[in-house]
């Protein structure tokens, strides 16, 4: 039993342990209680650009649709039943196939004849909008010739609170600001093709460990808790989502695991409801912790009604853990729809279709449901873009079962359509931009050398090929990718050896190579000879049901993998020019070799996708410049300040308390001033560059005013099928497994009534009041008002043509607040000798603080500062904000 421990954190009494007790059978209480938010939101297009039009086309058809269509849209067929990762049933009638959901954030998992993109953390790392925003179009071009509806990315959560967190690699940097700013172009490119994109993992989704019970070796009953605070959940982790649904993404999947609440505030309000199988939602009674598919507060109060989303919320695979509470607190589509995989029982589908006909489920939300689905379609176009699925995720042969689960209906399933288009060029354009010069002694560009040395098994193929593990769930060979459902099927990988070698033919240098991790004596000999030494090194991390070499998913140190430092130790001892490449999924330590004399350079190259080799080539030979690092590399593990939870604090349900709170990578390393070894933004760049004046003017934006108004009205209507209308139609064919709407019985469930239960718990004839912070997707519209710009000047005063990254922070100026948090930055592109002069804006959202009491933001009257500069920590600019 652990006591409470209260403490002061970001001015506010929070509590360290959110373990309360435990009752006599030692089954633990909680203190943490999310509040209730109740009704779900209507979705709207009243006055929205991109969304009117989409909301009118979607009521139109769905007023056209039966019980059993609506249920149909929200609900898969089940894992496997059809070719893509989900599949959401059809409206035959209508001339509506069923939606095709695939994976990844970077490109189409289980695809062929498809591209391997850079993850999110090499995108993140080129601090270049306009290419995440390319990047995202070329993806959703390559998903839409596949036939694929709703693309499973783009990743803010993780945001990377843990440095060892196994996905953080999958998303855009561990900065809100940064992160909000790559989703938000992910999901304008991946929408503009056509495609709907998908936010997730919605939200504070910061480790695998504990995020299911059974997927690790010790044993829990329910999903890990991450208990974050009011604020932080505003400041740091809804700070991304909120900019993707400024930038109207379609779809936001809320996360597996977690039951996320906010420090007890309010008690939770348990929905449930009778005859539906909600046996989760009454174990939340007991715990008062609310899974993150079913939180009314996350779901209904900060994504729909705050936030203003007005796309649908869909399911992670296995994150649904009841019926009726999850429609009720805002949940829109379940995936795969399957209760867990294969079990072939749904909480949805007929059960849905009970639970509207006794009333469980007013008829309104289930109309919002299937509204706000069809509006996203509409939105981004599917129905003009829309073409047959011609992929399969469960076979590689063309020909195959279409019902795989079931084996029936064999035909040709992978049309094998080749989407990649010149995607290769754009993925080494970015890959070579994303990659960070850490240190460089004057090696780096590398001119024609004469003999070059190659070292490590991360410069070379891996023996079985590049996709001969499944879903990426090894670290052999070099590392261009992390492992798990993030991930694509390379359609070739070229390695940096192979490159090296093709760039060595042209220059007529000599190159050897050492790719065995162990053989010391050749490495030794090898680089004795050399003028150039590359060395190869990695770490790699990926998602919780895979394990690599022990890493459950979380990586479980922050060293290198396969022997790296001893690699790097053999080689400097014999080379006075040894260049360590780094392909890791987030900060390596690098105390052990980073002062060695001869290591003259040293390069963070992220996971770079297909185009490894050339890209690595274009950064060492100086064609392309180099970006900046989108997090913090700390000299020890311990420095970052949090703990990643290996061991569960209790076997029900592990309580991770996000006491960091506002305070996440940089902003802890400033607050306590702990000095990293390169810091947040850091880089290096082959030009010099210098930063000259800057400019700050006050704009005429008038003052802020909460939002007030409701959502539109519930429309509710009695359900006109009887349940006898709505059983298996005659002579229907069932594929077995397959998630269906229809009841087998008119007494499933002792349901003898006829629909006319009247309006369900919840129903609210007037609407919802919308929060003071809300009133349009983002939030409150005036929070996205300028009020300053500020005008830099920064010269390239070097002798190359370069590229620099513009960075601006400001400081808030209260005691609580970070010392200072990133709110700008820009990649320019400036010849030698000459100037540019970047604008950024400053919104009243940039230096506002969200305020519990009021539940709103504000502007407090402490002095604010803007710093302009080249990382987090060198920022020769500096202006008041008055
Ligand atoms: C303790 O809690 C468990 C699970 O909620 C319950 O089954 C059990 O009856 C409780 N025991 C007591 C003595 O309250
Ligand atoms: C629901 O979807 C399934 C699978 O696509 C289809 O067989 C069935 O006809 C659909 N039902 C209705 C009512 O459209
Ligand atoms: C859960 O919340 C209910 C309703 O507020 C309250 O009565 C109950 O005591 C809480 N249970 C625990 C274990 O905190
Ligand atoms: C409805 O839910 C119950 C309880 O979880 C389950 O046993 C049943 O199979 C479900 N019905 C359908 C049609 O999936
Ligand atoms: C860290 O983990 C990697 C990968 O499992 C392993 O190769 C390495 O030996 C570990 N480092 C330490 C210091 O244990
Ligand atoms: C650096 O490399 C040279 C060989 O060029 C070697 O003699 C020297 O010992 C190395 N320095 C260190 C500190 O290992
Ligand atoms: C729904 O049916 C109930 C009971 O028959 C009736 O009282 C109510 O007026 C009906 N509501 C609507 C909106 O038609
Ligand atoms: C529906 O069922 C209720 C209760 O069983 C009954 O009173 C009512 O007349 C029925 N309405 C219709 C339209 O069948
Ligand atoms: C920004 O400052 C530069 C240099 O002083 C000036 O040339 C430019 O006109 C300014 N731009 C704006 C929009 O004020
Ligand atoms: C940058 O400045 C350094 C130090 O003055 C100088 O050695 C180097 O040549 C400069 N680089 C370029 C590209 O001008």
């Amino acid at each position: 039993m652990a006591p409470l421990k209260p403490t002061v954190l970001g001015g506010a009494v929070v509590l360290l342990s959110a373990l309360a007790g435990a009752n006599e059978s030692g089954v633990p209480t909680f203190s943490h209680h999310s509040p209730p938010a109740y009704p779900a939101p209507i979705g709207h297009g009243n006055g929205l650009p991109g969304w009117s039009e989409a909301y009118s086309k979607a009521q139109a058809i769905v007023a056209q649709m039966t019980l059993a269509e609506k249920v149909n849209l929200t609900t898969g067929t089940g894992w496997q039943s059809e070719g893509c990762v989900g599949n959401t049933g059809s409206i035959p009638r209508l001339g509506l196939r069923g939606l095709c959901l695939q994976d990844s954030p970077l490109g189409i998992r289980l695809g062929l004849y498809s591209s391997a993109f850079p993850a999110g953390v090499t995108i993140a790392s080129t601090w270049d909008e306009g290419l995440a925003y390319r990047r995202g179009f070329a993806m959703g071009m390559e998903h839409r010739g596949k036939g694929v509806d709703i693309q499973l990315g783009p990743v803010s959560g993780p945001l990377g609170l843990f440095p060892e967190g196994g996905r953080n690699w999958e998303g855009a940097g561990s900065d809100p600001h940064l992160s909000g700013n790559g989703l938000a172009a992910a999901v304008r490119g991946i929408q503009d093709a056509g495609v709907i994109a998908c936010a997730k993992h919605y939200i504070a989704n910061e480790q695998e460990h504990f995020r299911l019970p059974g997927e690790n070796p010790i044993e829990i009953k329910e999903s890990i808790s991450s208990n974050v605070d009011d604020r932080t959940m505003h400041e740091v982790y809804a700070w991304p989502f909120a900019d993707a649904v400024r930038a109207g993404v379609g779809a936001i999947m809320c996360s597996i695991e977690i039951l996320t609440i906010r420090y007890g505030r309010y008690p939770m309000r348990c929905k449930q409801t009778a005859i539906l199988p909600v046996h989760k939602a009454a174990d939340k009674d007991k715990i008062n912790n609310s899974y993150g598919c079913q939180n009314s507060e996350l779901l209904n109060g900060i994504l729909k009604n705050e936030l203003g989303f007005q796309g649908f919320v869909l399911s992670d695979w296995q994150a649904q853990h009841g019926g009726v509470a999850t429609a009720l607190a805002g949940l829109d589509m379940t995936m795969p729809g399957d209760q867990k995989f294969l079990t072939h029982t749904s909480y949805w589908g007929g059960n849905l279709t009970v639970a509207v006909l006794n009333g469980s489920v007013p008829t309104w939300r289930l109309d919002d449901m299937a509204t706000r689905i069809m509006a996203s379609f509409y939105k981004v176009g599917r129905d003009k873009t829309q073409v047959d699925v011609n992929l399969n995720s469960w076979t590689k042969d063309v020909y195959g079962y279409q019902n795989f689960y079931a084996k029936e209906n064999y035909r040709i399933v992978n049309g094998n359509v080749d989407v990649r288009g010149t995607h290769g060029q754009l993925i080494r354009e970015i890959a070579a931009k994303g990659t960070v010069i850490l240190k460089n002694k004057g090696s780096l560009p590398l001119g024609k050398p004469r003999q070059i040395a190659v070292f490590g098994s991360d410069a070379t193929d891996n023996p079985r090929g590049p996709n001969s593990c499944d879903d990426r769930g090894c670290s052999d060979g070099t590392v261009a990718m992390g492992w798990g459902s993030g991930t694509a099927n390379f359609p070739y990988l070229i390695s940096p050896l192979t490159a090296l070698q093709n760039r060595a033919y042209q220059d007529n240098s000599v190159i050897q190579w050492v790719v065995d991790d162990y053989a010391t004596e050749h490495m030794d000999a090898t680089a004795r000879q050399a003028d150039t030494c590359l060395v190869f090194v990695k770490a790699d991390a990926g998602e919780g049901y895979l394990t690599v070499d022990g890493n459950n998913g979380d990586r479980n140190n922050l060293t290198l993998w396969a022997n790296g430092e001893h690699v790097i130790k053999t080689v400097a001892g014999n080379c006075s020019n040894t260049i360590v490449t780094v392909h890791a999924p987030g900060p390596v330590l690098m105390e052990e070799w980073i002062d060695h004399p001869n290591v003259t350079a040293v390069l963070f190259a992220g996971l770079p996708g297909q185009e490894s080799g050339n890209s690595i080539v274009d950064v060492l030979y100086g064609h392309v410049e180099p970006g900046r690092l989108p997090f913090t590399i700390a000299k020890s593990a311990e420095d970052y300040g949090v703990k990643l939870m290996y061991k569960p604090d209790n076997s029900y349900a592990p309580q991770q308390d996000f006491t960091s709170g506002l305070m996440i990578d940089y902003r802890h390393f400033d607050k306590q001033n702990i000095k990293p070894r390169f810091e947040f933004g850091f880089g290096l760049s082959y030009s010099n560059w210098t930063y000259k004046s800057i400019t700050v003017r006050k704009t005429s934006a008038g003052p802020y005013t909460p939002f007030s108004g409701r959502t539109p009205a519930a429309n509710s209507k009695n359900v006109t099928e009887t349940p006898s209308d709505l059983l298996f139609p005659p002579g229907f064919h069932q594929v077995p497994g397959y998630i269906y709407p229809y009841l087998s019985s008119t007494t499933q469930y002792g349901l003898t009534g006829n629909g006319t239960n009247g309006p369900a718990e919840g129903y609210n004839p007037t609407g919802t009041p919308i929060r003071p912070a809300g009133g349009a997707p983002g939030g409150n519209p005036q929070l996205y008002d300028v009020l300053w710009q500020v005008n830099v000047t920064v010269a390239n005063s070097g002798s190359r043509n370069g590229e620099e990254i513009v960075q601006l922070y400001v400081s808030q100026g209260e005691q609580d607040d970070p010392v200072r948090v990133l709110r700008g930055f820009r990649r320019v592109s400036v010849d030698a000798g000459g100037w540019t002069s970047v604008i950024f804006d400053i919104t009243r959202r940039d230096v506002a603080r969200w305020d519990v009491a009021s539940q709103d933001w504000l502007v407090t009257a402490a002095k604010k500062k803007v710093y302009v500069g080249r990382s987090s920590r060198d920022l020769p600019l500096v202006a008041d904000l008055d």
